[in-house]
């Protein structure tokens, strides 16, 4: 075998993979589209909308989510045409694997780290404002030094005329990370159910906000529906443009985050019953589906309440205080307690996806064998998931919410940049592969798709894209110490 970053892992390979898999082929293509519609709609819409609406695009935030939504469509043909040509666990980086070559591989499994690893622990932090909400309403207060990282409660005491904290830490976000954890060590045959079920109960209450939220809509507050461009301070004490057409796209850029996990159906590909055929019928209803339902609630949302007024606590909870505002509070009830137990899914989704990838590196030897040892009994991957867990919770603890969701944006884009990338080049390099599905004008998507995830990745905000990029780099220093000498394919 060659000793390129180029070879590619061979098609018998992942044949013999799958058939060593024990999993059942139970997935349908509407059980597919419920996983992604699961993964999809959770903090990004309930949490996210505010900040958004609030920072970036006032009431002009649809055309945000329309933007953004461009963007999902043309990395979701690619994916769907990858996931047709080769259906297999693991999602964009065995892909990239079998038909790139290794070092693409690597990045796209190195940039779904962010995606997976970073999206839980921003889920996490979402979780903990609509828990923290949710006590509220129950009268039961958590300290705010319990309740944010020290950054925010920093924040929160200057904002309330009290003296710094010495100490704080997120603990709701901490506490449901190691929940989720052991959910995932135990294994996940009960958590399926559960998952249909919160799905369900997910797109009710989103349905119910549009339905609900409408007659609430004052319309002034969507004039002027794009503000005028202006400077606005953020928390972080940060000058920065505000609204105007900059504003709307640093929006797509902050509320991007909504749209991640469609890309989780193609980590399912073992247990889909027809593959080839229902996984990119997945991605793809999963993905516009939720487009609509997300066009839907931010103009719900910001007809409801003036962006100017999203702000203090309504920026961790803002669906659940538009109907406070309206004085519904039976409505804020059903929303906040929908929201809670969804955002856990996302979670348990996130931290799943994440182990996936860990394991499917492991197994073919860019990553040491920790990541791939299966438990005896619970027959999951338990030291990764519970190394996963560790990180997760207290990351999650201690770091404020933009820079997470801006981290996890960058890692999520990046892949798709990378897989709109590998789909375009392989039309080129092997143009006789049997492709399923094939997405329409190639040459058209591809480079859309290329165009307009970068441009998003240059507009998240600068410290984030500067994390990214050491993690990157970071990536590939490990990549030729570790996995490259190690790689499988080096036998
Ligand atoms: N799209 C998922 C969410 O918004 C990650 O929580």
């Amino acid at each position: 075998m060659n000793n390129s970053i180029w070879r590619r892992k061979p098609m018998e390979a992942f044949e013999a993979d799958m058939q060593k898999s024990e999993l059942k082929r139970v997935l349908g293509k509407w059980s597919l589209t419920a996983i992604g519609i699961g993964a999809i709609i959770g903090g990004g819409v309930f949490v996210l909308t505010g900040t958004a609406a609030h920072f970036h695009a006032g009431p002009a935030l649809a055309i945000s989510f329309i933007i953004a939504g461009l963007g999902c469509i043309f990395a979701a043909l690619c994916y769907a045409e990858f996931a047709a040509m080769l259906p297999v666990e693991g999602s964009a980086y065995a892909y990239a694997y079998g038909t790139v070559g290794e070092i693409f591989a690597w990045i796209i499994g190195w940039g779904l780290i962010l995606e997976y690893a970073m999206g839980a622990m921003t889920v996490a932090v979402s979780w903990s404002g609509y828990f923290t909400k949710l006590l509220k309403l129950f009268h039961i207060d958590i300290p705010y030094y319990l309740r944010n990282d020290p950054v925010s409660a920093k924040e929160y005491a200057m904002a309330n005329g009290l003296a710094a904290p010495e100490w704080a830490v997120n603990l709701p976000a901490l506490v449901s990370v190691w929940f989720v954890t052991w959910i995932l060590v135990k294994g996940i045959k009960e958590a399926a159910s559960a998952n249909n079920l919160i799905v369900i109960l997910k797109v009710a209450v989103i349905l119910f906000v549009i339905i609900v939220g409408v007659f609430y809509v004052n319309v002034q507050n969507w004039t002027p529906f794009i503000p005028e461009q202006t400077m606005i301070m953020h928390d972080s004490g940060v000058e920065q443009p505000a609204y105007g057409w900059g504003g709307i796209i640093s929006g797509a850029s902050a509320i991007f985050f909504a749209y991640i996990g469609f890309d989780a159906v193609s980590t399912q590909a073992g247990e889909a019953i027809n593959p080839k055929k229902d996984m990119p019928f997945a991605i793809i209803a999963s993905l516009l589906i939720c487009t609509i339902l997300y066009i839907a609630v931010s103009l719900v949302l910001t007809g409801m309440m003036n962006y100017k007024d999203i702000v203090g606590d309504a920026l961790k909870a803002p669906v659940a205080y538009a109907f406070d505002a309206a004085g519904q509070p039976w409505a804020v009830f059903v929303i906040t307690a929908a929201a809670t137990a969804g955002l856990l899914s996302v979670m348990l989704v996130m931290m799943l996806g994440q182990t996936r990838v860990f394991l499917g590196m492991a197994k073919d030897g860019l990553l040491p064998k920790f990541f791939s040892e299966i438990h005896p009994t619970f027959k999951t991957p338990w030291k990764s998931t519970i190394l996963v867990g560790a990180i997760v919770s207290i990351v999650s603890g201690l770091t404020p919410i933009s820079l997470l969701g801006d981290m996890t944006s960058f890692g999520t884009l990046f892949a798709f940049t990378m897989v709109c990338l590998a789909v375009w080049l392989l039309r080129f390099k092997d143009p006789e592969r049997a492709r399923p599905f094939k997405a329409p004008i190639i040459n058209l998507v591809a480079p859309l798709g290329i165009v307009v995830n970068s441009f998003l990745i240059y507009n998240l905000g600068d410290e984030a894209k500067k994390f990214a990029i050491y993690w990157l780099i970071f990536g590939l220093v490990v990549y030729f110490i570790y996995g490259k000498p190690n790689s499988k394919l080096n036998k």
